[in-house]
């Protein structure tokens, strides 16, 4: 395994620096209780540009003439390797992820100060990680301290997120390839829990096959935690106790995604419990369907990031009236938000190494200040119609929730759709079907 892309990614941030410092820390292991640890996830900004595993490192990046990337990672320690596994040390570290120099992360605070003296800026993202505040201010207070025998400390510290944000924005090929590869996998999950659903089946039954498939095709697991929310448990955006018996006659929502180094997919699908749509569950999804091939189709280089969310917001909003749930001129009603109640969340979000990805959708407040589109953006697509029981909806569309969410890379041409779980009713109603 090469790792030319973080390297590539280290030197085009290294290009912007100027004459300054970055420190970039990897997350760290987190108690989940007594001496038991949460399954370690590095910090994706740190990965980004490194792809190292361990925890306890940091890189530094300093910028100006003489350019330079450093890894502060722990050392070997053939006792604490036999209780927790290998430890890469500096030395091959260096080597083999493409550093100029590796050192003991124990040397990290004395270093620091000598790295930042006499250096115009501290490129560093206060309030991101408490720990990681103090140990910059500690840095550059200590440069600070030898201000007397001629030393300047940096004077402007700048957001370092701000840059690294625009650049996780346009994902490159190595990126669009891995993601390409999560979204196979996760199509796969989506497929075997259509194929394993029946009534009788609770839903952790099919969260344990979506576990499973993701596991068997190398996906290191969920990139969230996902929903299987049968009948009205889809109403509750956020559903993941995952715990109820899948009732015949009723509708399950999938929200699942898996992780493959690093990189998230995040797919959605909405089928009936017993292999067929019924009457009134055909007319809600090939509304959110319609809605979703609309807000594709809005998706090109240099449209604002809003307009397909209006897109897809037009079609529910018609479909709404075409159920008799509103009443009034679509404009009107988009205008007054009246769909709220039944569409509450937006049309969808950047994707990449985290599931909502870093990168902005907006500059300012006014109508053209959205994000506009480029070619390397990857977004999700994810329209919904969700009826709660309650007096403002008519009693035969109770309990239905409908979300489709597909994963669509912004190409030169407009937006490519790359997850392919079944979709049309009757791709879904042939995946269910148990003969
Ligand atoms: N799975 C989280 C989302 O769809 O945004
Ligand atoms: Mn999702
Ligand atoms: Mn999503």
């Amino acid at each position: 395994m090469t790792f030319d892309p973080q390297i590539r990614r280290r030197r085009q941030l290294l290009d912007r620096l100027g004459d300054g410092v970055a420190i970039i820390p990897t997350a760290p292991e987190r108690l989940r209780n007594r001496d038991a640890h949460y399954p370690y996830r590095f910090d994706s900004y740190f990965w980004y540009l490194s792809a190292f595993p361990e925890p306890e490192a940091v890189i530094v990046l300093v910028g100006g003439d003489a350019p330079q990337d450093l890894l502060f990672c722990r050392e070997n320690d053939p006792e604490r390797e036999v209780w927790d596994g290998f430890r890469y040390g500096p030395a091959a570290a260096a080597e083999i992820f493409g550093f100029a120099e590796a050192c003991p992360l124990a040397t990290l605070d004395k270093r620091l100060p000598e790295l930042l003296a006499n250096r115009h800026r501290l490129w560093h993202t206060l309030g991101h990680d408490a720990h990681w505040d103090r140990r910059a201010a500690a840095a550059l207070n200590a440069v600070r301290a030898q201000s007397r025998n001629g030393t300047r400390a940096p004077r402007e510290i700048h957001d370092l997120h701000a840059l690294l944000d625009e650049m996780r924005l346009i994902k490159d090929a190595h990126e669009i390839e891995l993601m390409r590869r999560a979204a196979a996998i996760t199509d796969s999950g989506h497929r075997r829990a259509m194929h394993q659903c029946r009534p009788g089946v609770s839903e952790y039954h099919l969260e344990a096959e979506l576990s499973h498939e993701f596991r068997r095709l190398g996906a290191s697991g969920h990139a969230y935690t996902p929903i299987v929310a049968g009948g009205a448990n889809a109403c509750v955006l956020h559903y993941v106790d995952n715990d109820r018996p899948l009732v015949d006659g009723s509708l399950l929502l999938i929200d699942a995604g898996c992780e493959l180094a690093g990189y998230a997919a995040d797919v959605t699908r909405s089928f009936p419990v017993g292999g067929r749509f019924s009457g009134v569950q055909r007319e809600v999804y090939e509304i959110v369907l319609a809605a979703q091939s609309a807000a594709i189709a809005a998706l090109r280089p240099g449209a604002p990031f809003i307009a397909y969310h209006q897109a897809a917001l037009r079609v529910l909003t018609q479909g709404l009236v075409d159920l008799r749930v509103l009443t009034g001129n679509v404009d009107d009603l988009i205008a007054q938000e009246s769909y709220k109640p039944w569409y509450m969340h937006r049309t969808g979000h950047w994707l990449g190494l985290d599931v909502h990805d870093a990168g902005d959708y907006r500059f300012g407040s006014g109508d053209e200040d959205w994000t506009v589109l480029a070619p390397g953006m990857v977004l999700t697509v994810e329209p919904g119609l969700y009826f709660q029981a309650s007096d403002a909806t008519p009693v035969h569309l109770h309990g239905i929730g409908v979300r489709i969410e597909d994963d669509v890379l912004i190409t030169a041409d407009g937006g490519e759709a790359y997850t392919h779980a079944p979709k049309s009713i009757a791709a879904i109603e042939e995946t269910m079907r148990h003969d």
